[in-house]
């Protein structure tokens, strides 16, 4: 079973999760449950699959004040998550009053959030901060580290660099991947299982890629493959 590939499942409802997951079958164990699912389907539906053994990663991006943050975390510990992710952007108090959470609670592992991969240098001055995004994934994940946080959520781009940066113990876990080989994709642009691994993720977020593919089990298992691939 492979805990490396975290499989989105970004559908509207229960029904459709779960027959992704019995597609995916016992070889799929991590799962990413995100605003759209959990608003649709409601909290039941993490707890069904913590209960068929998969462990999930509960992606909230909270944004809120300290004693907020920390009772979502605790909740999302409640319910059976293995992760829960926070944006850095919402500062130290934040992300160490998430952190401590985590670690009083036990058993979920909070990613911070740097900046959000839609944006580029561009965008950055109409939301008051100076480019580079490179400096502000940069500081951020460094703050993030520094008050607790298990990990970050970062590009393949981005793991590069921050793999150097933080302590050897961080979580990255990388979304916005491709599997080789499929056509109609950039390759310039295309980070695989493996160009991330090789970049310094620890996880991979592998979404439309296998939930949209003809054969969902077999992209999985390319996905698998293509991480675990030798140097
Ligand atoms: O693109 P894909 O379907 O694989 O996306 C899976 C998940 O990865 C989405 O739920 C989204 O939150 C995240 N994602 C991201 N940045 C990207 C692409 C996807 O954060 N560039």
């Amino acid at each position: 079973m492979s805990s490396h590939i975290i499989v989105a499942l970004d559908v509207d409802t229960r029904q459709e999760a779960l027959q992704l997951v019995r597609r995916l079958g016992p070889a799929a164990g991590h799962y990413k449950v995100g605003l759209q699912l959990l608003t649709l389907a409601g909290p039941d539906l993490v707890r069904e699959l913590v209960g068929m053994g998969k462990q999930v990663f509960l992606d909230l991006k909270l944004h809120e004040i300290p004693n907020s943050v920390a009772a979502a975390v605790r909740a999302a510990a409640q319910l059976g998550a293995g992760m829960v992710s926070v944006h850095a952007s919402a500062g130290s108090a934040v992300l160490r009053a998430a952190a401590e959470q985590a670690r009083s609670v036990g058993g979920i592992r909070v990613l911070a959030l740097t900046v959000i991969t839609s944006l580029r240098d561009d965008d950055l001055p109409e939301i008051g901060l100076a480019p580079s995004v490179r400096e502000q994934v940069c500081r951020l994940a460094r703050l993030a580290s520094a008050q607790g946080c298990d990990g970050v959520i970062a590009s393949a781009q981005e793991a590069r660099w921050l793999a150097q940066q933080l302590p050897a113990r961080s979580l990255i876990v990388t979304p916005g991947i491709q599997l080789a080989g499929l056509g109609g994709h950039d390759q310039s642009r295309v980070a695989t299982p493996r160009d991330a691994r090789d970049a310094g993720a620890t996880h991979v977020v592998v979404g439309r890629a296998i939930t949209q593919a003809p054969d969902p089990a077999q992209a999985f298992a390319r996905a698998c493959a293509d991480f675990a691939q030798p140097d």
